[in-house]
């Protein structure tokens, strides 16, 4: 048996995110989000599923945190529903929804649990939305307000600050591709998206340290490396552009303090508007880098392989390779000057059924997991400065255009009676929690 200890300090965690656990999608004076808005219009959401209830981690979190104290959570990332405090998005506050948080973090805080705070996992304010959404320059300074009004209640208790998820989901899915909210396909506004994120995010950067000098501040990335199917120098030159293309749009403005080459020579007249000193701001030190691994894409000359012969995919149509995030993680720490990492989203979707006896036996998420807690613990001997790991997620939740289709928790939710049980991978989570170490 192989046996792979963590540092005493390993920061072991799961994360969710507001849109897709809490529900009360209009409780107690929350305003409407983009995905309220989205999920509301017929026909863009599996089964015409919606987040109104979901989890209703709203109302239910005491039992959920509970269920992380049994799991032995070192930490638990979450975000904040921007419309929850700010109905529209600046201006009048939402008592009640502030109030929300502030039991949350002080459940989290008794319990021991480190708060890990998102302050944007895709709900934006409807109100926004119909001014432009983040094509509009303005609305990455109301960002920054909107930070700093977060740090003033809660910078206390939560130091750990993340500005944006995956800012390449939002500005492609969201804008592109448009199977996200808000549903716009025009290439040109999502680079413009693209850019006023990176921006929110560096003006955010500075007004969350300007309300509290000792807050830590980070970005969560999807990084998705992508590898040549063969040793061809075309294959290379395919995956390369790949990853360009998606990944280093956003490494390299923050950790370089420019806009990658390549990307732009191929944008054309899509070419964003940039200010000068967009990228200064765009590119200050950061305290941590998260990054939400769930595979990678096999490119050669032709585009990318659907399906690699013999290897295991996820409900997702994900293909399972753990290799490839150690790959990942040490090829971008020797290619950046990065900040620690965190694992800021790791699991998989699996159509886990309830057995007779009660219990969901996942084995094949216990085993994607622990593949992946082992080449993460490879990485760090390699010399990655890995801090934590969070998995995705703590509950089985609404997957965004999925609807409830895809289940990714370490617990069952069922979505009927919104009992919660403890899968099988939870169990065994919780195990090399206690032991800080995996066997295989
Ligand atoms: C990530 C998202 C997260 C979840 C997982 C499966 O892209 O950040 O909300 O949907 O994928």
């Amino acid at each position: 048996m192989n046996t792979y200890s963590f540092p005493p300090k390993f920061l072991w965690g799961a994360a969710t995110a507001a849109y897709q656990v809490e529900g009360g999608w209009d409780a107690d004076g929350k305003g409407e989000s983009i995905w309220d808005r989205f999920s509301h219009t017929p026909g863009k959401i599996t089964n015409g599923d919606t987040g109104d209830v979901a989890c209703d981690h709203y109302h239910r979190y005491e039992e959920d945190i509970a269920l992380m104290r049994q799991l032995g959570l070192k930490a638990y990332r979450f975000s904040v529903s921007w419309p929850r405090v700010l109905p529209h998005g600046r201006g009048r506050i939402n008592p009640q929804g502030l109030d929300f948080y502030d039991r949350l973090v002080d459940s989290l805080c008794a319990a021991n649990i480190e708060p890990f705070l998102t302050l944007y996992h895709w709900d934006l304010p409807q109100t926004f939305q119909d001014e432009g959404g983040w094509t509009n320059r303005n609305l990455s300074y109301a960002f920054a307000d909107y930070a700093a009004l977060m740090v003033k209640r809660f910078g206390d208790r939560v130091k750990n600050w993340t500005t944006f998820n995956e800012p390449g989901v939002v500005a492609f899915a969201g804008n592109h591709w448009g199977g996200h909210a808000p549903g716009i396909q025009n290439q040109k506004a999502a680079y413009q998206v693209a850019h006023h994120l990176m921006l929110a995010h560096g003006l955010a950067t500075q007004a969350i340290r300007g309300a509290d000098p000792s807050a830590k501040v980070g970005i969560v990335l999807n990084l998705w490396p992508a590898e040549p199917e063969t040793h061809s120098p075309e294959d290379a030159v395919a995956a390369q552009s790949t990853w360009d293309q998606q990944e280093t749009l956003f490494l390299d403005p923050i950790f370089k303090g420019h806009y990658p080459l390549s990307v732009y020579n191929t944008v054309g007249d899509d070419m964003p508007a940039i200010h000068d000193g967009d990228l200064a701001l765009i590119s200050q030190k950061l305290d941590f880098l998260g990054i939400n691994y769930y595979s990678r894409h096999l490119v050669n000359a032709g585009g990318r392989v659907e399906r690699v012969p013999g290897a295991e995919y996820t409900e997702m149509g994900w293909e399972v390779h753990a290799p490839a995030m150690r790959r990942l993680l040490v090829q971008i720490s020797r290619e950046y000057d990065l900040p620690p990492l965190y694992i800021t989203e790791n699991g998989a979707a699996f159509a886990d059924e309830v057995s007779a006896d009660g219990q969901v036996h996942d084995p094949r998420r216990l085993d994607y997991l622990k593949q992946h807690f082992i080449q993460a613990r490879l990485a760090m001997q390699d010399g990655v400065d890995l801090r934590g790991y969070f998995v995705w997620s703590l509950l089985d939740n609404f997957e965004w255009s999925h609807g409830f289709t895809k289940r990714f928790g370490l617990i069952r939710v069922d979505y009927d009676t919104l009992q919660r049980t403890v899968k099988d991978s939870g169990k065994w989570y919780a195990e090399v929690i206690r032991k800080n170490q995996v066997e295989e």
